[in-house]
């Protein structure tokens, strides 16, 4: 049994008169230790497939098995509980608290789970935040940190639950190349020595030619699913190039409409 099973999820967001279809359909599994990018223009639906793996959203229809448990059907409580227990999240802007220390920071999330001492959590955040690279930073706040430090605090927070996924929206979108190199060697680094899924959407080539497999989103469908990274872009690409295509071919309409409309004026005049 796969750690992943989607089976023809859809999401779609009602909004009275419209109806988006974020997800048309999505069909896949991940194995536990898998590295994936989701890759696809901006609208395509990686955010929502992402908040849907990661038990945040609950999708419109379609199956969706979790370590063998069935998340479509669950109720908002089971899945939150769920959540806690398998998943860690990374987001693109840190979400931090500021004038936090970062060992506090760490901690945080383990204050939901029963049955942990205030020593234990401290322990386990310090622990991390070495993990990470960070054991000289334990008492800094946020802005005493540069931006790769506060992704690495946020890494060790996510991980304080010993999550079996590690999960990340654009995780290096607020960082520069350097910095995001650091952060993606820290998730390279989880995956081979802790076995950790990690599953990050990203518009960074470099980022996803890093992944083991690439999936390539494209209006709400998987177009492209694979371990070969050029074959991913070029997915990526001639959409992209269909894109301008039709862009051209618009503009081209426009123009002939706009001439047509003078040639009209010249024949009243
Ligand atoms: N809460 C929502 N309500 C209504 N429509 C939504 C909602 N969230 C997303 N959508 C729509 O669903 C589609 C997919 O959005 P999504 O955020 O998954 O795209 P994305 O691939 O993550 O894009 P980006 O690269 O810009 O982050 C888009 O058309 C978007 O407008
Ligand atoms: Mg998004």
């Amino acid at each position: 049994m796969a750690l992943i099973e989607l089976k023809d999820v859809k999401k779609v967001y009602d909004l009275g008169e419209v109806k988006v279809h974020a997800l048309r359909g999505a069909t896949l599994s991940i194995e536990k230790g898998e590295y994936i990018a989701l890759i696809g223009p901006s609208g395509s639906g990686k955010s929502t497939l992402m908040n849907t793996l990661g038990c945040l959203d609950r999708p419109s229809s379609g199956s969706f098995l979790l370590d063998g448990q069935e998340i479509v059907t669950m109720s908002r409580d089971a899945r939150a509980k769920i959540r806690n227990q398998k998943i860690g999240f990374v987001f693109q802007n840190f979400n931090l608290l500021n004038r936090t220390a970062a060992m506090e920071n760490v901690e945080l999330p383990l204050l939901y789970t029963k049955g942990v001492s205030a020593r234990q959590r401290r322990k386990k955040a310090i622990e991390l935040l070495q993990l990470v690279g960070l054991g000289d930073r334990l008492d800094h706040h946020s802005g005493q940190l540069s931006g790769g430090q506060q992704q690495r605090v946020a890494i060790a927070r996510a991980l304080v639950n010993d999550p079996a996924i590690l999960m990340g929206d654009e995780p290096t979108g607020n960082l520069d190349s350097k910095t995001s190199r650091e952060v993606i060697t820290m998730f390279r680094k989880l995956n081979e020595e802790r076995n950790i899924t990690i599953i990050l959407v990203t518009h960074d080539q470099a980022i996803a030619k890093n992944a083991d497999r690439i999936i390539v989103l494209r209006d709400g469908l998987i177009v492209k699913d694979t371990a070969n990274s050029q074959e991913a872009f070029e997915a990526l690409n001639s959409f992209e190039l269909s894109e301008e295509a039709e862009e051209e071919a618009d503009l081209a309409k426009e123009s002939d409409q706009s001439s047509q409309s003078e040639n009209s004026e010249v024949a009243e005049a």
